[in-house]
Order: C-alpha cells, then structure tokens, then sequence
C-alpha cells in the first residue's frame, strides 16, 4: 500500500502546548501509595519516592499532572493531607482507606523533582467556594495571611505557585460523590472561579465537561455550564477511555476517530456559547483524562472493600494498546490548536505506563514508548496534514485512513508520527516537506513486529522502539511502514 503526505512551513495548525504531553496521579490502587512513594523500598529517597519510578517518570518528560483526582476528589479535604496527625479516612469513591501520608507538599517535592507543574483538582463534591479560595490561598499566597502562613508553618516558606486548577471533577457523573445539575454545578462553578481569582489573578481554571461523550447529558451540560463560567475559566475538560472488548483491531485502531469526533463536538459547543455571548474570548480544552482501560474491569470487581491502597484498574498492556495510545496522541497534536493541556490517566500502576512491585522492579509497559517518544520529540508547530491514503470501513467507523499521521518542526528538525493501521500490508510513505532546507539525513524509530496481543511484564520487556532506516531526497522523504507500527521520523533543516 502507498500513501503520500504533503506539509507546508507555512500550513500550521498551531504552536503544541507542551502541557498536551501531561499525566494524571489520583490517589487510588497503588499509583501514590506503593507506585510514586514507597519509604521502605530499596530505591527510596529521603523523601520516601521510589528513586526507579522517578527515573522512569523523567523519561517520560510529563510537564504537567493533574492531581490528586479522579473521583477520590469529590470527597477530599485537603487539609487532611498538610501538618502533623494526618487522619485515616475512608475514601469513598474506590471504597479503600486513605492513609493522607502523601499531600500538598510532599507532592509538591515529587512533582518538582521531576520538572512537572501541578495541576490542581478541587473538591466540588462535598466541599466549594470557601475550601477552594483557601486552598489557592494556601498554596499561592506569599505570606502574611492564616492560609498563607500555615503553609510556611508547615515546612515551605516559598508558595507553590500552582497555576492550574481543576473545578472539580465528572460533576456530571451519578457515581460521583456529591454529582450536580449542570445548573447547579455551573453556578457553584462560576462563584468560585470568581472568588479564586480574587485571590490569585495569574491562576488558571479548567470547568468540567461532560465525563464522556456517551453521557445523556453531553452538549447540553457543556452549554449550561458554559453559560455560567464562560467569562471566569480557562478550559473546558473531556474525559475518555477505549477498550477492544470486542477484540475487533480494525475497529479499535479506529478510536481515535472518536476522540477527534469528541473534540471537534467540545470545540462547537465552546464556540456555540462564544457567539451567543458575543465574547472575544475564545474557551480552550483540557483534555484531562484519556488512555485505554477494561483490561483490570473483572478483576476490580473482586476487590474487598476498604483495604489500603489494594491494586486496582492494573491494565497489563499490550501491543494494541501501544498502537491506539499513538493513535490518540496524533490526533491530540492534531486538535493542538484549542487542546492546550492533555493527561494521560494515570501515571504509574493505575491504567499506567509504569508499573511496579510492592518492594521490587518497576518496568516500562507497552504504551510507555508512544508517550516517551511524543512528549520528547513533539515539540514545536504542527503542520496541517494533506495525507492520500487508502481507508477502510469498520463496524463503528466508515473511511478510516490507514495512516494516522501528524508532521511538526521546531528549529532543529521535522518530526512525524504515524501509526500504519493495517494487520496485513506495509506502507510505502512518501513525505513531502515544502518551505524547508533539510539535511539529507534522517532518522527512524519502530514500534513493530509484535503479536498485538503482546506484553511487556517484568520478566519479559520485548516491545520497545528500534531503529530502522528513512530516506532524504531533496523534500521528499520516504520511509516504510511495517503493518501494525507506530513510526516516528525526523528530519534535521538546515
Ligand atoms: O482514572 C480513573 C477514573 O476515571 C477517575 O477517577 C475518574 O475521574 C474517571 O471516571
């Protein structure tokens, strides 16, 4: 099969936000407890991180995590996490004990050690204006007020400067701990974003979107909450996760047409309510929660209630998955023009990259080398894809491409993502780049040659990227490939 994609310096979709590249720590399963901090283990530093996952995390280049939820948000007092005496709670959300030995700062310290800002969740559930104001007090303030000068008290003199935050999480959602009308919610939204910007005018907020785009509720709970927080927030949030449960590859490959679907449809809605207020503003997304997750689904039902941090939603990832995973970061870098911030749930053990053993190795799973791969090269502008290749049809998808495919440059080199979809045939890819000087060398990565069913275990870590080879002649550049493949290409301009 051939496919031919054609890319002009001067055809941009948008400068990447680098935070589109982000991850997501919610405190349940082992992703906190046991995944980031684990004070006996062998690796721990004196802090209590484990110093392999911390390695591991910085190979990733995340520079933004949403934290600490999730739906263990909705019913969170941060205050249980900062002094002395933190109290054991039931956290209602996963039906486990919250031990509140990690919290604001200690995360603080992970989050600065490995270069990534924090971005902040709230709890609207069970708390609201008054706990939300205090918190960026808490956090922001300089010095010289209560909140502000418990913070020093309590071991850091400098503020934490947190600039994102979270109003919430999946309000809309009836398995969430204090869900709201989109009426009520956008109310309650609207005043604290208001009042929290009276405290730290520089933050920046991100209102809840609908939990999913199958929600009944979805476009007219945006509609509604946008009506209220339009003038007050920052970005809009989405959330959604993929499975092939129906072991269907043609079709699961597909679902980033999905997610594509979902943004443009967030992306209307936003600018439904721009016109209707006559606003100049122009509202962004915040892709906030995204990844493949069914693979734990029967073994989370068989949990015991109310143990502390058990292990839960431990997708072992495969092959497939890596490939969908690529599939879904191009189509981010596609929609980078109004997605400014994306992340990944979740970091380490709960539907993660990372994994690790209580006490023992922590390891790469599959999904981990799309994610390391776009987060270290997808840096810079990203060019408009003029992209000729055959399509299929699929049982949720007509006309899919074979190729997902995204191209951007930045002042050293041009970079470019695709993924061949096809089980049978490889791809003879021709890229011409216009408007560039290139070198006539370039470089080529491969995640290919596995079984999709393929893992990587701790015994046992065969997916990961190998070299193979792309040519330069002039603009063109021309590079097989493999049938089911993730592929990242650069080329260096002069
Ligand atoms: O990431 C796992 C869960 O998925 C989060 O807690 C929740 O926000 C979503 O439903």
């Amino acid at each position: 099969m051939k496919a031919r994609m054609t890319v002009n310096r001067n055809f941009t979709i948008s400068k990447i936000d680098r935070r589109i590249y982000g991850s997501f720590v919610e405190h349940m399963g082992r992703c906190v407890y046991t995944g980031i901090y684990e004070p006996s283990h062998s690796t721990a530093d004196a802090n209590g991180f484990r110093n392999d996952v911390k390695q591991l995390v910085k190979e990733l280049n995340i520079p933004i995590i949403r934290y600490p939820g999730g739906n263990f948000l909705s019913g969170y007092n941060w205050q249980d996490g900062i002094g002395e005496n933190r109290p054991r709670r039931l956290d209602l959300a996963w039906k486990t004990i919250e031990t509140n030995e990690i919290g604001v700062h200690e995360f603080a310290t992970f989050a600065k050690e490995i270069n990534a800002e924090i971005n902040m969740g709230l709890n609207f559930g069970t708390q609201g204006i008054d706990s939300a104001r205090n918190f960026v007090e808490y956090c922001n303030h300089p010095g010289g007020s209560y909140w502000s000068d418990l913070r020093k008290k309590n071991g850091a003199a400098e503020p934490f400067k947190i600039k994102t935050w979270c109003l919430g999480n999946e309000m809309d959602g009836p398995w969430q701990i204090g869900a709201k009308t989109a009426e009520e919610y956008g109310r309650l939204a609207e005043e604290a974003a208001k009042v929290m910007k009276m405290v730290d005018g520089s933050i920046e907020l991100v209102a809840c979107g609908s939990s999913s785009i199958d929600m009944p509720t979805f476009a007219s709970w945006e509609a509604t909450v946008l009506d209220h927080v339009y003038d007050y927030v920052d970005y809009l949030s989405l959330h959604r996760y993929y499975g092939n449960q129906k072991n269907d590859l043609p079709n699961y490959l597909a679902k980033s047409v999905d997610m594509d679907n979902f943004i443009k449809s967030v992306i209307a809605i936003c600018d439904f309510v721009k016109a209707k207020k006559r606003s100049k503003k122009t509202l962004n997304l915040s892709f906030d929660e995204w990844n493949v997750w069914y693979h734990s689904f029967s073994n989370d039902k068989k949990n015991e209630p109310w143990q502390e941090h058990p292990p839960i939603l431990e997708d072992v990832y495969n092959f497939e998955d890596a490939l969908l995973v690529g599939c879904l970061l191009i189509t981010l870098i596609k929609n980078s023009d109004r997605v400014k911030i994306a992340c990944m749930a979740q970091l380490v053990n709960v539907i993660a990259p990372i994994m690790t053993e209580k006490g023992g190795a922590a390891w790469r799973q599959t999904t981990f080398y799309p994610c390391m791969q776009a987060a270290t090269f997808g840096q810079g502008t990203a060019l408009t894809p003029i992209v000729d290749v055959p399509k299929y049809d699929c049982e949720e998808f007509s006309d899919v491409p074979y190729l997902e495919t995204v191209a951007l440059h930045n002042e050293t080199e041009i970079v470019i993502f695709a993924v061949n979809r096809s089980q049978e045939e490889p791809l003879d890819f021709e890229i011409e780049l216009q408007g560039f000087n290139l070198a006539n060398t370039a470089t080529h990565s491969e995640l290919a040659g596995h079984n999709p069913k393929q893992t990587n275990t701790k015994q046992n870590s065969p997916v990961f990227p190998k070299d193979t080879t792309a040519k330069v002649a002039e603009n063109i550049v021309m590079a097989t490939l493999k049938p089911l493949s993730w592929n990242v290409i650069r080329v260096g301009v002069k």
